[in-house]
């Protein structure tokens, strides 16, 4: 059974990882939080740093994995414009670091990317389109995407967009915080001028495994399969939910006065992605249906 270890498993697509290749994977994780938050046992949890490349080098040297899944970054795309110093620690030292403690074993590197790498002029951008990032976050994950390509080790960069789904103890996704808001009674706004992909947090875990499974490497784009307005993403949520969608206001990307800025229409094509791995991504009802059943399971 093929070694493999997930960085980032407390977050969002980190537990989705871990749900899904614990059964076939001799799997590990690590996060930098105290608590252990996604499904894998306590004993199979650690707590890493990745920035700290002293505690990244004892890590990886004990387990050395066939595998490594890069689920951790510094996210908050508003915040890396506040700190950028961490902003670059979380998203590129981090890399550097998983990819100089790989001595003496050569894991495949798994590492997650965005949609940000884009300035959203275009949309459908393809893994040929040149990108061109604005704003901290952005260059940071582009910065990681090339030290990746760099590195002498085999890899899997998955560039994705508006990650969606359930998770255990998580900050808001755009779903959860859509259905959390409308569920109390009170109003959003949404802008209606922001254009993506929402993609199911499973859906790109199932991507990577098939991936990993076929032995695919490279760059793959990776996200749902429609495109849609943030605004009318929040409608059908609300749909779904059965939520009031009177309490959702239109507004424009302008109003919001963000700090980062945001790619105005960052949809993908993911032709490449379901070619090779014969499988697509599903559509956003499908996406918000499965969402709905975790929801309902965890609230017993
Ligand atoms: N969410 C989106 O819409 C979206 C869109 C495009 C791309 N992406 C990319 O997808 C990937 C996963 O995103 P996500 O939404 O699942 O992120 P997330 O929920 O914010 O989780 C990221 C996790 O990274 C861990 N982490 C951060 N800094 C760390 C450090 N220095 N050492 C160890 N662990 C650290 C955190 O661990 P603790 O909780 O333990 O502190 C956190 O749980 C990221 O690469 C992100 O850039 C996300």
């Amino acid at each position: 059974m093929n070694k493999l270890v997930v960085f980032g498993s407390n977050g969002l697509l980190g537990q989705s990882i871990v749900e899904r290749f614990r059964k076939r994977y001799d799997l590990y994780a690590a996060s930098r939080g105290e608590v252990n938050k996604s499904s894998i046992d306590a004993d199979r949890y650690t707590r890493v740093d990745m920035t700290n490349r002293a505690q990244m080098k004892d890590y990886l040297s004990e387990r050395r994995p066939d595998i490594i899944v890069n689920a951790a970054a510094y996210t908050n795309v508003d915040g890396c414009e506040k700190e950028p110093e961490a902003c670059w620690a979380g998203n590129v030292r981090a890399v550097e670091n998983i990819i100089d403690s790989c001595v003496g074993f050569e894991p495949i590197l798994v590492q997650v990317s965005t949609d940000y790498v884009f300035d959203g002029h275009a949309g459908y951008y393809s893994e040929k389109d040149a990108p061109r990032p604005g704003g901290n976050y952005a260059r940071s994950k582009l910065a990681a995407e090339k030290i990746v390509e760099q590195s002498p080790l085999q890899h899997i960069i998955a560039r994705t967009q508006v990650l969606y789904g359930f998770g255990r103890e998580l900050n808001h996704n755009f779903a959860t915080w859509v259905i959390s808001r409308l569920s109390s009674g009170k109003n959003i706004k949404v802008v209606s001028d922001q254009v993506g992909n929402p993609t199911y947090v499973d859906d790109l875990s199932e991507s990577i495994y098939r991936l990993l499974e076929r032995k695919e490497y490279g760059l793959f784009h990776i996200s749902g399969s429609e495109t849609i307005s943030r605004f009318d993403f929040a409608h059908k949520i609300a749909e779904v939910f059965d939520l009031d969608t009177g309490l959702i206001e239109e507004i424009s990307t302008e109003q919001l006065n963000q700090l980062a800025p945001r790619p105005m229409n960052s949809s993908f094509v993911i032709d490449k992605l379901v070619n090779r791995i014969d499988w697509e991504p599903g559509d956003i009802l499908s996406g918000l249906q499965r969402l709905k059943i975790r929801l309902v399971d965890s609230h017993g």
